[in-house]
């Protein structure tokens, strides 16, 4: 897994300068929300956004957001909780959205003749954001919920999420097999050299 952006491409805290009017994705939710709800929820400190662009360019061509909350301890497996303070709650944070502009990764396709990978830049980077940010407000987890695309989008050539977040090793929480964690031990030891 790549650690760093690609020297062509920054991701950088959202700002109402930038630019999403021209944003695709396969999943409506992930357009919408960069469009219409990342402003609202930055300044009402609901959620971080981190957006992806070309340095010294406003368009969007991916984002991630991040807030915080907890998980029912007994909802995490036995494994989980035996490298756990036993707490009633855990401590998390929970990557709401995470997308990248459909029609910008089919031209860099195009460009390359290779996959840009700009979903595993994206989630690597707000692994390491996480990670950094745990050291000063602690959270034992990070989190997020898969959210299947629709029938009509699938159609479209929207696919499960899920399977791509296993591969960078969360995994589902049996009580919710949408949600899916990852321990701040685990991308510790993974991202060492943060
Ligand atoms: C999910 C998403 C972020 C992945 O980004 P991406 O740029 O297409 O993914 P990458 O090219 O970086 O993929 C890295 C690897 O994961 C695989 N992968 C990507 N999406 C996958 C999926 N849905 N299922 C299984 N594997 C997937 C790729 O094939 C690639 O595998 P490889 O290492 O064998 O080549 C992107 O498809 C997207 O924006 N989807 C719509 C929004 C969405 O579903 N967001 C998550 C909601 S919580």
């Amino acid at each position: 897994m790549q650690e760093t952006p690609k020297p062509s491409l920054v991701i950088v805290p959202w700002t109402k300068e930038h630019d999403a009017s021209q944003f695709t994705s396969n999943l409506a939710s992930i357009k919408k929300y960069i469009q219409e709800q990342a402003h609202r929820n930055v300044s009402s400190y609901t959620s971080s956004v981190f957006v992806l662009t070309e340095p010294g360019d406003m368009v969007i061509r991916g984002y991630y957001s991040l807030s915080s909350l907890s998980i029912v301890f007994n909802e995490l497996s036995e494994k989980v909780q035996n490298r756990l303070p036993r707490y009633p709650e855990c401590s998390g944070i929970l990557l709401g959205r995470l997308g990248v502009d459909k029609d910008y990764t089919q031209k860099l396709k195009r460009e390359t003749g290779s996959k840009p990978r700009l979903g595993e830049l994206l989630s690597a980077n707000a692994q390491i954001r996480c990670l950094k940010t745990s050291k000063h407000v602690g959270s034992a987890l990070l989190v997020i919920d898969a959210e299947m695309p629709s029938n009509d989008e699938q159609k479209d050539g929207a696919r499960d999420p899920l399977p791509f977040y296993e591969k960078y090793g969360f995994v589902p929480l049996t009580a919710n097999p949408r949600r899916v964690i990852k321990t701040m031990r685990a991308i510790a030891e993974e991202f060492k050299t943060v």
